[in-house]
């Protein structure tokens, strides 16, 4: 397993292009199951969690190509509707092949995906959805079983706002019989770029960007070419990194609006920012001050920038308290950030951090994809040698991020690891 050795205290500065957001594309690739023929998803971000998705297509007879970041899925030949446990297990996102296989084909084989290193992540929403819509599920040996004539339309009201669970039946009531309404529907970038893309394939999706949706069910689907949406958590990692070294740094083709709960908090915290709009700059100016944040459903604070935003108030002035009212265990990246002299303490599920005037370098582990991220921000501005290990969470969802960080100054570099 590679890792990453940094040496930190390098200011950066410099541009760099934002890379299209792993989140939408992990919706967008099953969507092109709902449609006979060729799609193509523009500005594909080539990540694990891309590659894990393909092979799981591939094994349904879905033909893909990658190429320079252009994916094409041609849907033409499936005829296997499962998502094995081999799948599932290495990436929740698979669930998102359930809703439009049962639209399509009337039946899924899909395996429960678990928990996840932080904590338990049900997937009731997506059965009671689904099942509205008239799906047969039974679960069974740890897979959702799921048969279905014609899907219906139906009136779904989420008791909780759900990115993947809007997702998932949003995809299936585009190919129902009559309209859906979803309340409280997610309303992130990612869930109205799938909108966009089923529209262009012919769906009829209404009020997308809000928290009701409506869907008028077509009978068919046709495949469509959209270019995917940017990256906002990459986007705003980059920031931070910028913030944290006491640096200057423009991010191209990003969309700075999908960005502003975390612009305004770098703002609260002494950071200038400018933005086009799809540019955006931040220069930082020390020190650096405490900003409490609490993660929330869009438009609040992302719950995957909540780890490296961690990060930056351990080398702020003052208190911080960060909390996280989506996943309430998602605080494995603190103890790893205490090796390098942070001073947090847990609370429930929040954060308080008192800020320290300088991180030392260590040895820490990566445990997922966003703490590994706040372990490299970290590193980036600990004096001396940080290794940050398991770096293979990181390839899930950065692409090449090392590289990027490079070319704004950041001394870091990838190296065959050690298990410990
Ligand atoms: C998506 C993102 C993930 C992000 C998360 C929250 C993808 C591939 N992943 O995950 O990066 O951290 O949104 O912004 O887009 N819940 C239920 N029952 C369900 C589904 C969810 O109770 O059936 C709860 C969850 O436990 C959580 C909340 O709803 O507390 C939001 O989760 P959800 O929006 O579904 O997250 P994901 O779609 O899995």
């Amino acid at each position: 397993m590679d890792k990453f050795v940094i040496q930190g205290g390098k200011r950066l500065g410099g541009t760099v292009s934002v890379s299209g957001a792993k989140n939408a594309t992990l919706a967008l690739m099953p969507a092109a199951i709902l449609a006979p023929g060729t799609s193509r998803l523009g500005n594909t971000p080539a990540l694990r969690d891309v590659t894990t998705m393909t092979s799981l297509l591939r094994t349904m007879g879905m033909q893909i190509d990658f190429r320079e970041n252009l994916l094409t899925l041609d849907s033409t030949n499936v005829d296997r509707y499962e998502a094995p446990y081999e799948h599932v297990k290495k990436m929740r996102a698979s669930i998102y092949v359930l809703g439009p296989l049962i639209s399509r084909y009337g039946r899924a084989k899909v395996s429960l995906p678990g928990g996840c290193a932080w904590g338990p992540r049900p997937v009731n929403l997506h059965i009671e959805g689904l099942r509205k819509l008239g799906a047969d599920i039974e679960l069974e040996g740890g897979y959702i079983i799921a048969k279905a004539d014609r899907l219906h339309g139906a009136r779904i009201h989420f008791d909780v706002s759900s990115v993947g669970a809007t997702g998932n039946v949003m995809m299936a009531a585009s190919l129902a019989r009559g309209t859906t309404l979803i309340e409280n529907a997610a309303m992130e970038p990612e869930i109205t770029a799938l909108a966009e893309f089923l529209n262009a394939m012919g769906a009829r999706i209404g009020g997308m960007g809000t928290n009701r949706l409506e869907i008028e069910g077509v009978d068919l689907l046709h495949p469509a070419a959209i270019m995917t949406i940017p990256d906002r958590i990459e986007a705003g990692t980059f920031l931070l990194a910028a913030a944290i070294t006491g640096g200057s740094v423009t991010l191209e083709r990003v969309n700075p609006e999908h960005l502003s709960a975390l612009t305004a908090k770098l703002e609260d915290a002494g950071c200038t920012l400018r933005s086009s709009p799809d540019s955006l700059s931040l220069t930082a100016h020390a020190p650096l001050r405490s900003v409490d944040v609490t993660a929330a459903i869009y438009p609040g604070f992302p719950t995957d920038m909540q780890a490296q935003w961690t990060s930056l108030m351990a080398v702020a002035s003052g208190t911080a308290v960060v909390t996280d009212s989506i996943y309430f265990d998602r605080f494995k990246h603190v103890p790893e950030l205490v090796r390098l002299g942070a001073d947090i303490e847990l609370k429930e599920n929040a954060a308080v951090i008192r800020g320290v005037t300088r991180l030392t370098g260590a040895k820490v582990m990566s445990t997922d994809l966003r703490a590994s991220a706040s372990l490299i921000l970290a590193g980036l501005v600990a004096s001396g040698t940080t290794e940050v290990l398991r770096v293979y969470h990181i390839d899930r969802g950065y692409e090449a991020i090392e590289k990027k960080l490079q070319s704004l100054g950041a001394e870091i570099r990838r190296e065959a690891g050690e298990e410990f």
